[in-house]
């Protein structure tokens, strides 16, 4: 109306509005936090240049916002088969629907990261990008797809993007322009951002001290579980439970000699990685990624020992993609064995990239501890005993008193309710219960009034159930409501989490139109998938609906943050 009445045309911005419109929004599509910190340089950049910009988790985007947008980045990783992260799906599905606006006037850019292990690599980039452009909206550069080692460059791509952006933005916004405070991107419920206060990050690790390293499986367990005690004191870190510790490791010495002798390589050989100079020995003990592997590796693995078989093996994405499942480094250069100068080794083979487990938990009960719930990885395979990277480190090789190189990946999208009356449901079997160990200690911390519901499940009673004695006596205390145990191999038919959902299913329904919020942690591949139908057909029965309004019902409470997963 002010621009009608002002004799502009309906729909025309006034000149104060195109000021205040002028501004680059950067949503972020994140699980792990790695695009959330690439959309966060991003803004430091171009708030360097004078640009007004926001960054904004795409699970707080208000959609109507869209057609009010005149530039807008889109940062996001890929899961699974081409899945959107947790926090994209809204805005993914929005987008593809038939209620997303004709964007004509909006310019924008999306960089995508993934993992070229996978078929679907970067398809969730993707589509956002084909999306916006049938929606009419311009690209002012050119997607990237980015792999596991993608800082280098998503730097430069967001240096590329602000010089592009920078005459455009700075010009509208006039020679006034008002540089807001760079946005801190947080959770309506919570109050402090994780790690915020200290000087340690993902890019300067805290050196942690290990105080416990405790396996909490049986002696007959088919798994090997620590659970681990770090200290941060000193550090300055915090964190809030949904939080995830990011941890720096060091590749097993044994596995580094094999290395080196198949490949003829002299230890102290000197190499450069980045801008270091330093040995062979030490850079493939503490820089580079040896215990998974990577089509990049065997692509450049295989050029650079010059071996025919394995060239052509590159050549078939499938077929690479099915040989180096469950492989490591070394079993490929087991396999296809070959001379190659120390520095080709090197420039080979990725950068090591940090592991994150879920924190099991809280502040207010451990202080300046983080607990962690380790699932050791380890296995046979082509006639050799395997171990993780990280997890083989922190169980294996480091002692108590030794130090951890770690940080604080907060998650703004699996928190608590805000509101400590507020009922939930945690579903978390195996080290699935990590975060919710810290819920549970939080929740008691709080005094909170809520009602708490525990689903945990693993292979046998008397071997695998984590945190038994804690768990029942929450129970007896009655910081727990309800707990409901899955022990799959303790009878003939095999009995998992959603089997028992399906048993309460009505009071799952009760306690949900109670306003219960609900999480699911642990395995994505198979659990988390076959939980969510549980729930579809608990919604269905018992809240007499279709099978759409059913997903319609799961939906919107994803959408109201009462659906919340950490799944891996
Ligand atoms: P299983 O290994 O006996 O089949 C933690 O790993 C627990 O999750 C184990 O008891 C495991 O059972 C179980 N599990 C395996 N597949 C599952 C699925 N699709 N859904 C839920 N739990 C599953």
């Amino acid at each position: 109306l002010a621009g009608q009445l002002s004799g502009q045309l309906p729909g025309q911005p006034t000149t104060a509005q195109a000021a205040a419109s002028a501004s680059l929004t950067i949503l972020f599509g994140s699980q792990t936090g790695n695009a959330r910190h690439v959309a966060e340089a991003l803004a430091k950049q171009a708030k360097a240049k004078g640009i007004v910009a926001n960054v904004v988790d795409m699970a707080e985007y208000k959609t109507t916002q869209l057609k009010n947008e005149q530039y807008l980045v889109i940062v996001t990783s890929t899961y699974g088969e081409g899945e959107p992260p947790e926090n994209a799906i809204g805005l993914h599905s929005f987008l593809f629907s038939k209620k997303a606006p004709k964007l004509p006037g909006l310019k924008y850019a999306v960089l995508g990261l993934g993992d070229t292990s996978y078929e679907f690599f970067c398809k969730t980039a993707q589509d956002f990008d084909q999306r916006l452009t049938e929606l009419g909206a311009t690209s002012v550069l050119s997607r990237l797809d980015l792999d596991v080692d993608y800082q280098a460059q998503a730097d430069s791509w967001n240096n590329e993007l602000v010089g592009k952006l920078e005459p455009e933005l700075t010009a509208a916004a006039g020679p006034s322009a008002q540089v807001i405070a760079w946005p801190r991107v947080d959770s309506p419920g919570s109050d402090a951002t994780a790690g915020a206060v200290s000087q340690y990050s993902k890019q300067k690790p805290f050196a942690a001290e290990l105080y416990t390293n405790q396996k909490i499986t049986g002696r007959d367990s088919t798994k090997d579980v620590r659970h681990i005690e770090i200290s941060l004191a000193a550090s300055g870190l915090t964190y809030q439970p949904g939080d995830a510790l990011g941890v720096y490791f060091l590749n097993d010495p044994a596995l580094v000699r094999e290395l080196l002798l198949l490949t003829a390589i002299a230890r102290d050989t000197p190499v450069t990685l980045g801008n270091d100079s330093l040995t062979v020995e030490l850079a493939l003990t503490e820089q580079l990624e040896l215990t998974q592997s990577y089509p990049a590796f065997v692509e450049k693995y295989a050029a650079a020992t010059n071996n025919a078989a394995l060239i052509a093996l590159a050549a078939d994405k499938a077929a690479l993609r099915a040989y180096i499942n469950e492989r490591q480094i070394i079993d490929i250069v087991r396999d296809y064995p070959g001379l190659l100068s120390a520095q080709q080794l090197v420039d080979a083979l990725r950068k090591q990239q940090p592991r994150l487990y879920s924190i099991a938990s809280a502040q207010a009960e451990v202080e300046d501890e983080v607990h962690l719930t380790v699932g050791v990885v380890r296995y046979d395979a082509y006639g050799q005993p395997h171990l993780g990277g990280a997890s083989g480190f922190l169980a294996e090789r480091l002692n108590e008193g030794d130090k951890v190189k770690v940080f604080v990946e907060q998650n703004n999208n699996f928190r608590l309710p805000a509101n400590d009356d507020t009922p939930v449901i945690m579903i978390g079997p195996g080290t699935g219960i990590a975060p919710f160990r810290a819920f549970l200690q939080q929740r008691d911390a709080n005094g909170a009034a809520g009602k708490n519901w525990l689903f945990f499940g693993n292979p046998h009673f008397t071997q695998d159930f984590l945190y038994q004695l804690e768990l029942q006596n929450y129970l007896k205390r009655g910081l727990l409501t309800k707990l409901d145990v899955a022990f799959s191999r303790d009878q003939a038919a095999k009995v998992y989490v959603q089997d028992k959902l399906r048993q309460y299913g009505s009071e799952v329904w009760q306690w949900l139109e109670q306003g219960a919020h609900l999480y699911i942690c642990g395995d994505a591949n198979r659990m988390a998938k076959d939980v969510q139908q549980a729930l579809l057909d608990i919604v269905q029965q018992y809240g007499g609906k279709t099978a759409e309004q059913a997903q319609a019902y799961l939906d919107e409470l994803r959408v109201a943050k009462r659906y919340q997963k950490d799944v891996y």
